[in-house]
C-alpha cells in the first residue's frame, strides 16, 4: 500500500523520498514523505509501533483517537485549485463540506468516519503554514477543566468555547508555543459516506468561538 501510494505520487510529479531515520524517529515499519504543492511536509507510513501498556494522560483525559487518527489539521494554502486536486484527486481525501464567509471558501476533508482529518482555505497572506491542529476528548467536562487550565497557566485564549456549524464539535482555540493553535473540542460529528450530502455552510458556528484578538480575524 505505501508502495503503491509512493508510485501514484511520484506518478503525479511529486518528489518522494524513503526515509529509514525518520521512520526509526517515529517508531514506524516503513515511511516515504514528500512536501504538497504550497510545500508543506506529509509522512506516510505503516507498522507503527503498539507498546504493551497504552499512553494515560497524567490528567485522566481521554483523546478521541484510533482508526479516526489523532485528530484533524487546518492550514492556509496559496492556490485552492491546486490544494483540491492533490488532497481529493491524488491522495484520495473526501469532501466533507464547505464554509463560506469574509469572501472565502475552508473546504473540509475525511479520510475516515471522522467529519474531517484536514481543513484549508486559500489565503496567500498567510500561507503556507498551519492555522490550528485539533484534538478531541471523550468527555464535556475535560474540556471544561483544560479551560480552567488554560486560564490558569495564563495560556492565550484565541477563540471562546464554542460549537462548529459541520462538525458540531464544541471546543475552543488557544495558541501554542510555536506560534499557531490548538483546538480542544468533544463531540466531533461522524461522517457515513454511504448517506453523506456535502454542503455549504455560511458560518463557522451555532454559538461562541468569538475571536478575542483583532489580528486573528479570519484565521477560521
Ligand atoms: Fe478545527
Amino acid at each position: 500500500m505505501l508502495d503503491d501510494l509512493g508510485h501514484r505520487l511520484s506518478a503525479a510529479g511529486l518528489a518522494v523520498e524513503e526515509d529509514r531515520a525518520c521512520a526509526e524517529e517515529r517508531r514506524v515499519e516503513g515511511l516515504i514523505r514528500c512536501v504538497d504543492p504550497d510545500g508543506h511536509r506529509l509522512e506516510f507510513f505503516y507498522g507503527p509501533h503498539v507498546p504493551k501498556r497504552p499512553f494515560v494522560s497524567p490528567r485522566g483525559v481521554r483523546f478521541v483517537t484510533g482508526d479516526l487518527g489523532l485528530g484533524h489539521v487546518f492550514f492556509f494554502v496559496t492556490d485552492l485549485g491546486a490544494a483540491k486536486e492533490f488532497y481529493l484527486g491524488t491522495l484520495g481525501f473526501r469532501l466533507s463540506d464547505t464554509i463560506e464567509f469574509h469572501g472565502r471558501k475552508v473546504h473540509f476533508l475525511h479520510v475516515n468516519p471522522r467529519h474531517h482529518s484536514l481543513a484549508f482555505v486559500q489565503n496567500e497572506e498567510l500561507a503556507p503554514a498551519l492555522g490550528h491542529f485539533m484534538l478531541e476528548v471523550d468527555d464535556i467536562d475535560d474540556v471544561g477543566r483544560t479551560l480552567d487550565e488554560v486560564d490558569s497557566r495564563g495560556v492565550t485564549l484565541t477563540e471562546t468555547l464554542g460549537r462548529h456549524t459541520n462538525d458540531r464539535a464544541i471546543s475552543f482555540f488557544m495558541k501554542n508555543p510555536s506560534g499557531s493553535e490548538v483546538e480542544y473540542g468533544y463531540d466531533g460529528r461522524l461522517v457515513d459516506d454511504t448517506t453523506w450530502r456535502v454542503a455549504n455552510y455560511d458560518a463557522t458556528s451555532l454559538w461562541g468561538h468569538h475571536r478575542d484578538r483583532p489580528e486573528s480575524a479570519g484565521v477560521h
